[in-house]
């Protein structure tokens, strides 16, 4: 069992687990969120359109927690690789990060700019960031979508070269976020 924080030498148990579920989180929001537009307007629309926004809300908190969480901690090493693929690694896990806040956000922009109510699994009632207006409801809506497949696209990638890692260079990145760090590079 990996411990609770990140070390020098191995991912904690915490950033692995928020890791892994928001890998499922954006998976599933993107699923639902795609099906519950295709859906006739109706009640079962209108309650997956209030789940879809209270999971992408607690999304945001989460990852904003994870960056709070990634600044009180020390980092694992990568292991030697060409420099390029050190600053891609570096680009492309910032990207994963701003994009894990923008749609969300834009999200929030939409719902603000439609001016509907944004109430967190009916408890707790967040305010609008930004005043009524159509042009920009649609324009958020735009945003939101194609950063989404931003986000996948990236994430596709990004998945490839930890696969990458483990295939081929036989190094520990990928046993590391799956918590079965620190291994030294596999025979
Ligand atoms: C990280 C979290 C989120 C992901 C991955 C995500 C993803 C998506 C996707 C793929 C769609 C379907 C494509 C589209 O019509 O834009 C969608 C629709 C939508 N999302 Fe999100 N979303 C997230 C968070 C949010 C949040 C926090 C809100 C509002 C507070 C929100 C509000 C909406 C709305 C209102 C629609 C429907 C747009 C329409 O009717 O055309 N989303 N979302
Ligand atoms: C929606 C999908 C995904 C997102 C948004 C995502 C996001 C991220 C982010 C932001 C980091 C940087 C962590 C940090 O330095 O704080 C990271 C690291 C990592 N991810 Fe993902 N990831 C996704 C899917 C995957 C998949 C499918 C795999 C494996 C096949 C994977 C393997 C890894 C590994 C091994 C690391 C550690 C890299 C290192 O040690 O520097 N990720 N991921």
């Amino acid at each position: 069992m990996p411990p609770i924080r990140d070390s020098r030498e191995r991912w904690g148990l915490v950033s692995i687990l928020i890791h892994w579920l928001t890998v499922l989180a954006i998976l599933f929001m993107g699923g639902l969120g795609l099906y519950m537009t295709s859906l006739p307007i109706g009640a079962e629309k209108v309650q997956l359109y209030a789940l879809h926004k209270s999971l992408g809300i607690s999304l945001l908190a989460l990852v904003l927690f994870r960056l709070l969480w990634r600044l009180l901690n020390p980092r694992p090493a990568l292991p030697p690789m060409p420099r390029w693929q050190r600053i891609a690694a570096h680009a492309s896990h910032g990207l994963l990060y701003l994009l894990l806040i923008a749609i969300p956000l834009s999200g929030w922009v939409m719902n603000s700019a439609a001016n509907f109510p944004l109430v967190w699994f009916g408890l707790i009632e967040l305010p609008a960031i930004a005043a009524p207006d159509p042009g920009l409801r649609a324009l958020a809506g735009e945003v939101h979508e194609a950063l989404y497949w931003l986000l996948l696209l990236i994430a596709l990638v990004h998945a490839s070269a930890a696969l990458k890692h483990h295939l081929h260079d036989r190094d520990h990145v990928l046993r590391n976020m799956l918590g079965l760090g620190p291994a030294r590079p596999r025979p």
